[in-house]
């Protein structure tokens, strides 16, 4: 299980610390959202950003790209310090060209699916992706409720990782809280983004610690299925 929080909802006023408190919490990522007040009614950060942040710790940097002209953005966050990189399936035909612009500047690659878009449009997609972020809630905002009407695609991107034999991770961003955690990790979710639901908490490390185990406790029993075949000779 993967727990990310949300650089939306740290404290703006003083984010170097608060990364540092990320760090010294246990999580695994720092989900770093960009908005270009286009593809979304908002602004957040930019590569400047990121590179500032870079140096102040080893978590893996999640960058989620709500932005409408992804391409112009995705070498100076490489170069940043983005460790993996996620653009929106609702960019249409630029999707391929963008994954494969990601993984040539030697970066994972994420594809995103906000709640009214079908979950069949990145089906196309899966074997180019290193994680699917399914968006319970609509972009551009932190502290939105969860969207339950999105749990039935977590369901359909976990059977068809199983089916096609693949590894992605599988996302969820907005609204995640212990218990939208856990009920998102009964469908087959297990990476967790989490703004107010974790920074809220003054100690972040035992809010981390207690979305982790909520996810833990409700997650299926890995398919044995799932398991490779032994090759017979
Ligand atoms: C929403 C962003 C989220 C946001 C989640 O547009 O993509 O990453 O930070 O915030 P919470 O967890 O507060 O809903
Ligand atoms: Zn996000």
């Amino acid at each position: 299980m993967i727990i990310a929080p949300s650089l939306l909802a740290a404290d703006s006023g003083r984010l170097a610390r608060e990364v540092v408190r990320a760090s010294r919490s246990n999580a695994d990522w720092l989900h770093v959202d960009i908005m270009d007040g286009h593809f979304v009614p908002n602004l957040s950060f930019g590569p400047d950003v990121v590179r500032t942040l870079r140096p102040l710790t080893r978590l893996f940097f999640d960058v989620h790209l709500m932005c409408s002209r992804p391409e112009v953005l995705l070498a100076p966050f490489a170069e940043a310090g983005a460790d993996q990189i996620t653009v929106h399936v609702e960019l249409g035909e630029q999707v391929t060209p963008l994954l494969w612009k990601i993984k040539s500047l030697g970066r994972k690659a994420g594809l995103a699916v906000n709640p009214p878009t079908s979950i069949q449009l990145a089906q196309p997609h899966l074997d180019q992706i290193d994680t699917l972020l399914i968006m319970t809630v609509n972009p551009g905002y932190g502290g939105q409720p969860f969207i339950h009407e999105t749990l039935p695609k977590i369901q359909q991107a976990a059977a068809w990782r199983r089916e096609l034999g693949l590894a992605y991770r599988l996302e969820v961003d907005g609204g995640i809280t212990f218990h939208t955690a856990a009920e998102c990790a009964r469908a087959g979710a297990d990476t967790f983004v989490s703004g107010v639901g974790l920074f809220q908490h003054h100690r972040l490390a035992a809010a981390v610690a207690k979305m982790r185990a909520a996810a833990v406790s409700a997650a299926p029993p890995r398919a044995l299925a799932a398991a490779p075949a032994l090759a017979l000779v």
